[in-house]
């Protein structure tokens, strides 16, 4: 007589139905998880892989693209010269009347798209500095044509105008300030140190200390894991020196959109031999970075109205983000500069050019 195990029944039953349900329920689930695909960096064998969501990185792209160029007009011999025009140009003294007009067009675009003219300036009297954001305007001119000239090392020819940073908004996306809220800061609990703070984006959502920028972009202490030498000879990098460093260099992965391998063959980190020439523009750009919030954006801080600083009175700063956005060039690499050149440096002219924008 044959024999029916309950098992055998089951089978032919309800419980089929399960299994089905069961699995379409593992694949929907499946369904909502990231497809990542890989392109290979390093030679073959080295695991420099770069893995990317092509998705993700489809859904970025509306923040890299670029407005149109403002129309240039045609050089007028009947206009008149600046100072016979305006009363109050400090810093672009080398453009001609209609150069600056056509910029502050663009600079509204950039910074300010909804309000206008009337955001930087008192429609009555365009000469006047009534404005913080005028003011802090100007210094932004200096601090642009100071990236585009003083460093190419990391910039190059591409260079950044002022939507490489504000991209249409007046407080740019990706600045940051010092003390970023720590609860845990010196209460009955002891000092945290700004550690186990999970949850905050800049720091790759993990418990490292989450005050790495301010260590290393705005002060210049070493960023450093390894000692120099095998035997301890001196007092090498604390752990605090070596987790700060990890954060920082999570936040860099993160503002670029790549992985470790983008810059550094991770079965050694240290040495400059076995990593991309990527790594060298990240190292120029961290000193970069430095200065652009030690020398310009703690001047800019106090011009800014309180409601721009932190809730402990920090002043806000510039970090890899604000340019690169997810991007590990920004914008793509596309430069904006043939279109404006007058933001490229001080604009040299040829010698009959130089005496009509004079006249
Ligand atoms: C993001 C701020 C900003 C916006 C927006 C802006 N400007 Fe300006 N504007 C400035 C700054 C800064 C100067 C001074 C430049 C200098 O000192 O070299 C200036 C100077 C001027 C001057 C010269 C005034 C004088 O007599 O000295 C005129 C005219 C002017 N802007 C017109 C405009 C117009 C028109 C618009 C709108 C299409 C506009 N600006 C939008 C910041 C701005
Ligand atoms: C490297 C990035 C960067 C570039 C390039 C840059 N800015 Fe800024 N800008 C900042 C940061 C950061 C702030 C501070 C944000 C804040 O005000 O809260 C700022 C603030 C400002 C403000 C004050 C906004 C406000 O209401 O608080 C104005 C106006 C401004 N920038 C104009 C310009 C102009 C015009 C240019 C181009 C000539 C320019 N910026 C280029 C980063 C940049
Ligand atoms: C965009 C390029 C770039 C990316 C991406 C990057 N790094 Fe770095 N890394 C650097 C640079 C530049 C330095 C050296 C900084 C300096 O000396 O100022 C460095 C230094 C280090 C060091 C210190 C080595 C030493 O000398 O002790 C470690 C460790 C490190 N990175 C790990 C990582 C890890 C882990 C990741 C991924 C989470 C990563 N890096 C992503 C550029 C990068
Ligand atoms: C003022 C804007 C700005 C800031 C801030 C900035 N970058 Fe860049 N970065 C650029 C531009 C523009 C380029 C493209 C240069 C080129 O085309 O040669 C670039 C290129 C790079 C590259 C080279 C990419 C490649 O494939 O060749 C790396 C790596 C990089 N940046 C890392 C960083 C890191 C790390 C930081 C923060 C410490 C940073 N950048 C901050 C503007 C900026």
């Amino acid at each position: 007589m044959e024999r029916r195990t309950p098992s055998a029944a089951a089978l032919r039953g309800g419980f089929p139905k399960l299994v089905v349900w069961a699995l379409l329920a593992i694949l929907a689930t499946l369904a909502g998880c990231e497809r990542t695909d890989a392109v290979q960096r390093g030679f073959r064998g080295t695991g420099m892989l770069n893995v990317y969501d092509a998705k993700a990185l489809a859904a970025a792209q509306p923040i890299h693209a670029i407005p149109d160029p403002e129309p240039v007009d045609p050089p007028d011999p009947e206009a008149p010269s600046v100072d016979e025009a305006f009363k109050n140009i400090q810093v672009l003294r080398d453009l001609t009347v209609l150069e600056i007009s056509r910029l502050m067009q663009a600079m509204s675009t950039w910074v300010a798209p909804e309000e206008g003219c009337d955001f930087c300036h008192n429609p009555r009297n365009l000469a006047s500095d009534e404005k913080y954001a005028k003011v802090v305007a100007r210094k932004m001119l200096l601090m642009t044509r100071e990236i585009n000239t003083r460093w190419k090392s990391h910039v190059g020819d591409t260079g950044v105008t002022c939507w490489t940073c504000h991209r249409g908004q007046a407080v740019p996306s990706g600045d940051w300030f010092s003390n970023p809220a720590a609860p845990g800061m010196n209460n009955l609990i002891g000092n945290r140190n700004f550690q186990n703070e999970p949850g905050i984006k800049s720091n790759g959502n993990t418990s490292l200390p989450n005050d790495a920028l301010s260590v290393f972009l705005e002060r210049d202490d070493n960023i450093r894991v390894q000692g120099e030498s095998v035997l301890r000879t001196s007092q090498g990098p604390s752990i605090k020196q070596a987790e700060w460093t990890y954060s920082l260099m999570m936040y860099m992965s993160n503002s670029l959109g790549v992985n470790c391998t983008y810059c550094h063959n991770t079965r050694a980190l240290a040495p400059w031999d076995q990593s991309s020439p990527p790594r060298v523009t990240a190292w120029h750009g961290i000193r970069m970075v430095r200065s652009l919030n030690v020398d310009h954006l703690e001047a800019v801080g106090p011009l800014l109205p309180p409601i721009r600083w932190s809730a402990t009175g920090d002043f806000p700063k510039v970090g890899c983000d604000t340019c690169h956005k997810g991007a590990f060039k920004p914008m793509n690499g596309v430069s904006m500069l043939p279109d404006y050149p007058e933001l490229a440096g001080v604009m040299v002219r040829a010698p009959a050019a130089a005496a009509s924008a004079a006249n």
